[in-house]
């Protein structure tokens, strides 16, 4: 299964996937492309690293998302992307990449679905004083942290937590589960 991996910032959970194909973790998935929305994300940099094709643009310069979106689709064309894993990409998809792409573009977001979507879910989680919070991996649809559920992990919030040790705990599980759902859905489709 060919997979783009898209990010707009640090690229952990990127690196935690290519880590685990490395590592042979999870089989038959390679990644083809990382699309980015910021030129200079450490995400844009590991992937220069690992010779990995990247498509990076400025939303700025487009008149409008149709307009980005089309040249990432002619991207994904090209390179036979079967798959899209949202990986802490800062944008809302449009009709472009939801239409041809329809259930096959997955998210990790940093709580469980549906609380606290949107910006800064463990900030969220936080000010809330939940106990629990967690991290979801779920296919996107039109809306912000929407779109059915694949899968949760749980994570308990101490009374001596802070943001930081609350943001490694949660990453722990995204590095984990992310993978393994990218190997589930690649079994899936194997099996097609
Ligand atoms: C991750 O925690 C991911 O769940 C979150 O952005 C972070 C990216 O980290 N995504 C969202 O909040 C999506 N709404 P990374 O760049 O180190 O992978």
């Amino acid at each position: 299964m060919k997979i783009a991996v898209f990010a707009s910032g640090t690229g952990s959970n990127f690196a935690a996937i290519l880590e685990s194909i490395k590592s042979k973790k999870i089989n038959n998935v390679e990644v083809v492309l990382l699309v980015s929305d910021r030129p200079e994300a450490l995400a844009v940099r590991t992937a220069i690293n690992e010779s990995i094709p990247v498509f990076s643009f400025t939303a700025k310069d487009y008149p409008n998302k149709q307009a980005y979106e089309e040249e990432i689709l002619e991207k994904l064309t090209q390179l036979e992307v079967d798959f899209i894993v949202l990986a802490g990409y800062m944008r809302l998809l449009g009709h472009v990449l939801l239409h041809v792409y329809d259930r096959k573009i997955i998210n990790v977001h940093p709580s469980l679905l549906p609380a606290f979507a949107g910006k800064d879910a463990i900030g969220q989680a936080i000010d809330y004083g939940v106990k629990v919070t967690g991290v979801t991996v779920h296919f996107v649809d039109e809306g912000m942290d929407t779109g059915p559920i694949i899968d949760q992990r749980a994570v308990t919030i101490d009374s001596v937590e802070t943001r930081e040790t609350l943001i490694k705990k949660i990453q722990e599980q995204e590095h984990k589960l992310l993978p393994e759902v990218i190997q589930r859905l690649a079994n899936m489709e194997a099996a097609e």
